[in-house]
C-alpha cells in the first residue's frame, strides 16, 4: 500500500516538474483525478494523471505514409534492434502495450530527433510521432529542408506508459540501452531532443528545457541540440518561434542552407 501510494506521489511529482520545465505555471485540475488520488489503492498501481497528458486525447490519425525503418532484416544491427525491443519484458510497459516503437527512418541520417515515448497512435502503429504532435513535428523537419524518410525518429521509451504518463526515472534508465545502440548504429551528426523528459532521459544536466533550450550539449560524443515537444509547441504555439531558433543553429552546425518559412497557405 505504502509503495503503491509511494509510486503514485512519485509520479504525481516528476509530471509536475515535467509540466515546469515545459514552462507550465498552472496545472488544469480535474475532480475525477481529486478522487482517483483519494481513492484505496489496488494491488495493481493505477497512475492518476493530475492534468490532460498533451497527446492523451486519441487525435485522428495522421496522413503521413507509414515508415519502415530504412534497413532490411538482415542488413545489420539495426533491424536485430527492433527483434530485441519487439520481444522485450525489461519493465511493466510490456503488459499494456500493444505495438513496441522502435523508432524510424534513415539508416544513415544526419540529424536523429529523439522524443519521450509513444503515445496512443504510436502504440497502435508501432511508428514514432504518427499523431498530432508527429504532425507538426513532420511541418519542422520539413521546414528545415528534410523529409522524415531522411532523418531519424525515436523515443527514449519504445513503449507507452498508460494514460500517456510521463516515463519513471526507472523505465527511462532501464529502457535507455536501446536508444543508447541506436545511436551508436546510426550515428547522426546531431541529436535534437525533443522536450524536458526526453533531454533528462539523455544527460544529466540540472536545469530544465527553458534554460537549456538552444543551448549545444553532447551525448556520447554527438552534439546534442535540446529543443521544445511537438506537443508542448500545440499548447504553447509562442514558442514556435524559440523552436525554429534552435532548429536553425542545427542547420547552420551543418553547413546546410536555411530554407525561407513558408507563409501559412503557400
Ligand atoms: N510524443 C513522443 O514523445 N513520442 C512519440 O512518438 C509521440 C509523441
Amino acid at each position: 500500500m505504502t509503495d503503491s501510494l509511494n509510486q503514485i506521489l512519485g509520479d504525481l511529482a516528476t509530471h509536475l516538474e515535467h509540466e515546469l520545465d515545459e514552462g507550465a505555471r498552472v496545472v488544469p485540475m480535474d475532480r475525477d483525478v481529486v478522487i482517483a488520488l483519494t481513492e484505496p489503492v489496488t494491488s495493481t498501481p493505477v497512475v492518476a494523471a493530475p492534468a490532460p497528458a498533451p497527446v492523451a486525447a486519441a487525435p485522428p490519425p495522421e496522413k503521413v505514409a507509414p515508415l519502415p525503418p530504412s534497413d532490411t532484416p538482415g542488413s545489420g544491427g539495426l533491424a536485430e534492434l527492433v527483434s530485441q525491443v519487439a520481444a522485450c519484458q525489461k519493465c511493466k510497459l510490456c503488459e499494456t502495450r500493444t505495438k513496441t516503437v522502435p523508432g524510424q527512418g534513415s539508416a544513415t541520417p544526419e540529424i536523429m530527433f529523439v522524443g519521450e515515448a509513444p503515445g496512443h497512435d504510436e502504440d497502435q502503429q508501432g511508428l514514432a510521432f504518427v499523431g498530432k504532435a508527429g504532425q507538426l513535428l513532420t511541418k519542422m523537419i520539413e521546414a528545415m529542408g528534410y523529409t522524415r524518410e531522411e532523418i531519424f525518429i525515436g523515443n527514449v521509451l519504445k513503449c507507452r506508459p498508460p494514460n500517456n504518463r510521463t516515463p519513471s526515472p526507472k523505465e527511462m534508465e532501464t529502457c535507455l540501452p536501446y536508444l543508447r545502440e541506436q545511436i551508436r548504429i546510426l550515428q547522426p551528426k546531431v541529436i535534437i531532443s525533443l522536450g524536458a523528459t526526453a533531454l533528462k532521459g539523455l544527460v544529466d544536466v540540472d536545469g530544465g528545457i527553458t534554460r537549456l533550450r538552444g543551448k549545444w550539449l553532447s551525448f556520447e560524443g554527438i552534439d546534442l541540440m535540446p529543443t521544445y515537444h511537438p506537443a508542448y509547441l500545440l499548447r504553447s504555439p509562442e514558442f514556435k518561434k524559440d523552436t525554429w531558433e534552435d532548429l536553425q543553429m542545427v542547420l547552420r552546425h551543418l553547413g546546410r542552407e536555411i530554407p525561407e518559412v513558408k507563409k501559412r497557405g503557400e
